[in-house]
């Protein structure tokens, strides 16, 4: 299927998956253990019923949303993601400009295949830092101080990684460090040969802000020492609160009451998140754990939902359960992998007319009119 036949998130999904080789794929398509969670997630999005009100002349539509402080021109932008460059090569500067040009925001991965200073640039103002906090206080301090001096003004600190997530699918295509071609690889290669160009051309991808710390790791664990610590605590969330003097985010919330907390501590928002399903299969969707949250903040801070948005009514759904803005992950990653900055444009375009028309349908002029009130279930409606 050509891009300009895909008509889904769904349809760049399975063209990314004929494109790229299978170990790759699994990389960014993968979720913990039987991924569970992760199908959850989807499935939870559809049981959400909105009721349109029709007669409401909606002729002219705004889909401007304003989250901490910043308007964008759509009420969501790309979450943080790791090693980006794996799955397709350049694909994490290709959403920095994407993000750009559109006006929405781009989030930077401390574990990002791109240095945070050049992903800065390329996100010119629209860009925010993601924190892994490290076992090693210094390398915390030392990304802090470079996402300081790049420019980034809203820290979003990663809470949902106390330990790697479970992923079986990486596990059966055994992903290891160092990187080992295997002739399972190499076959896989040959047979998806664009990938493999592209990859040769931009040569082999690294996780570029620890470039040099991770230069002699000879294991997974000590990438993931490096990379995460399950020492982080509440202390240390409100060190950092009083260390990073712009806005602060906390990324994996799902709990009403850690939600209290972080608003509490002075946070300026939460991410209500399950890392897209690839932490643990236990947990609930994240619409599911969204209303107690949105109950138990009451407006004290910011509220942003991610993990399963494919569609652009799912933003309306978490909208209207209390989101203030909304982050997507492999939406537009499964683009870049369908066909790269072109792929990037036709996944933010499906979303973007997607939510035009489905506020439309809704009955809505602009994100500030969506609320509560258009929920099936709504019981005070
Ligand atoms: C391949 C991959 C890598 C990710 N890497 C990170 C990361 O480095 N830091 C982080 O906070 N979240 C990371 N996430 C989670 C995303 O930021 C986001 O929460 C998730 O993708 C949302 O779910 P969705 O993909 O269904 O939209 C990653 C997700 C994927 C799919």
């Amino acid at each position: 299927m050509g891009l300009d036949r895909a008509a889904s998130v769904d349809d760049l999904r399975l063209r990314a998956k004929r494109r790229i080789p299978r170990f790759a794929f699994d990389l960014v398509d993968g979720g913990a253990e039987n991924e569970r969670n992760m199908r959850r997630n989807s499935e939870a999005f559809e049981e959400v019923e909105l009721t349109p009100r029709y007669m409401v002349d909606v002729s002219k539509i705004d889909t401007r949303s304003s989250v901490l402080g910043q308007t964008f021109d759509a009420p969501f932008g790309m979450a943080p993601i790791g090693m980006l460059n794996a799955f397709w090569p350049g694909a994490d500067l290709m959403l920095a400009q994407l993000c750009k040009a559109q006006n929405i925001p781009y989030v930077a991965s401390s574990a990002a295949s791109t240095t945070l200073e050049t992903l800065a640039e390329a996100a010119d103002g629209n860009g925010w830092f993601q924190l892994y906090v490290s076992s090693d206080p210094d390398v915390t301090e030392g990304l802090l101080a470079r996402a300081e001096a790049a420019g980034y003004g809203t820290l979003m600190v990663t809470a949902d990684v106390p330990a790697a997530g479970k992923r079986d699918r990486d596990i059966r295509n055994q992903l290891a460090v160092p990187f080992r071609f295997t002739p399972e690889v190499i076959m896989q290669c040959a047979m998806n040969p664009r990938w493999a160009l592209t990859s040769l051309k931009h040569g082999a991808p690294n996780v570029a802000n620890y470039a040099d710390l991770l230069q002699s790791a000879t294991s997974y664990a000590d990438v993931q020492k490096t990379l995460i610590t399950p020492g982080f605590t509440w202390d240390d969330l409100k060190h950092l609160r009083a260390r990073w003097k712009g806005q602060l985010l906390v990324k994996g919330v799902l709990h009403a009451k850690d939600a209290d907390m972080c608003a509490d501590l002075g946070c300026d928002g939460i991410v209500v998140s399950n890392h897209g399903g690839r932490q643990v299969a236990f947990g609930p969707p994240t619409v599911e754990a969204l209303p107690a949250i949105a109950k138990a903040v009451a407006g004290r801070m910011a509220i942003i939902l991610d993990s399963g948005i494919r569609r652009g009514a799912d933003m309306l759904r978490a909208k209207a359960l209390g989101a203030d803005f909304a982050f997507t992950g492999r939406a537009l990653a499964y683009g870049v992998g369908a066909g790269g900055e072109v792929g990037a444009q036709r996944a933010f375009d499906i979303l973007h007319l997607e939510l035009v028309r489905a506020l439309g349908q809704l009955g809505a002029v602009s994100l500030d009119g969506v609320g509560p009130t258009y929920l099936s279930k709504f019981k005070d409606a």
